[in-house]
């Protein structure tokens, strides 16, 4: 089903020749370089708190990537304030809970969005155990699947401080986005959210300073 994108967080798809498209292609190219030996397939955002703009960086940059023509698959793994769905105005009844529990086939939990090269997979209804079905080994099945499916797949994830949902899928992912709202940050729980990364060995490829003010 293709609906519209009507959200104003995607500021790429409605103005795809504004200063702030050039600034996440700028950091599309940036993800590149930032490993040159190591394929980056698999790529999340996450953020010490809530609000800091995780959702609103992984939606650009996917419609980026889809505008360069690549297949791009965005997961809604943020199971604390799904969000995805809205952004691109699709329904959430059935995605990612649904496929880890065996409800839905990964055709039915998939919809396409109206960039024929940008697919979606929503939450779906927000679980009460959304960690365990994380770490687990269907999770991980889903995601090499996907790989050898899509040529890049972006996830949205919750804060790091908020659950340990992201940081259990920042072990499956080969990089990690920080996306840190200027003004808000504070260094200590930015300590703490990459202590917690580092724990389970996730590639932290940088940091997105949002929110700057002009
Ligand atoms: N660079 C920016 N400039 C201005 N507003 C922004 C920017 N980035 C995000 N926002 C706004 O800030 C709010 C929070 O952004 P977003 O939903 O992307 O954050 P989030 O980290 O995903 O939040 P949550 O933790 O609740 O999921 C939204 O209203 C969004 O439109
Ligand atoms: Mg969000």
């Amino acid at each position: 089903m293709r609906r519209s994108i009507n959200d104003s967080s995607l500021i790429i798809s409605m103005n795809p020749k504004s200063p702030i498209s050039e600034v996440y292609r700028l950091l599309r190219t940036k993800i590149q370089f930032s490993s040159k030996d190591q394929e980056l397939k698999t790529l999340m955002v996450t953020s010490t708190q809530s609000g800091e703009g995780k959702t609103t960086t992984i939606s650009n940059l996917a419609v980026t990537y889809a505008q360069e023509g690549k297949k791009v698959l965005l997961i809604d793994a943020d199971m604390r304030k799904p969000s995805l769905h809205r952004v691109f105005s699709q329904p959430n009844h059935q995605g990612l809970s649904t496929l880890l529990t065996g409800h839905t086939s990964v055709q039915d939990s998939i919809q396409e969005t109206i960039n024929g090269h940008l697919s979606l997979l929503p939450s779906g209804p927000v679980p009460a155990n959304s960690a365990e079905l994380m770490d687990s080994v269907v999770m991980r099945e889903l995601l090499e699947q996907f790989k050898q499916q899509y040529d890049v797949i972006l996830i949205d994830t919750p804060s790091v401080l908020s659950t340990s949902d992201s940081v259990i899928v920042s072990a499956l992912c080969d990089g990690v986005v920080l996306v840190v709202a200027a003004g808000k940050v504070r260094k200590d729980y930015l300590k703490k959210a990459k202590e917690q990364l580092d724990h389970v060995n996730a590639r932290v490829l940088g940091i997105v300073m949002n929110k700057v003010a002009k």
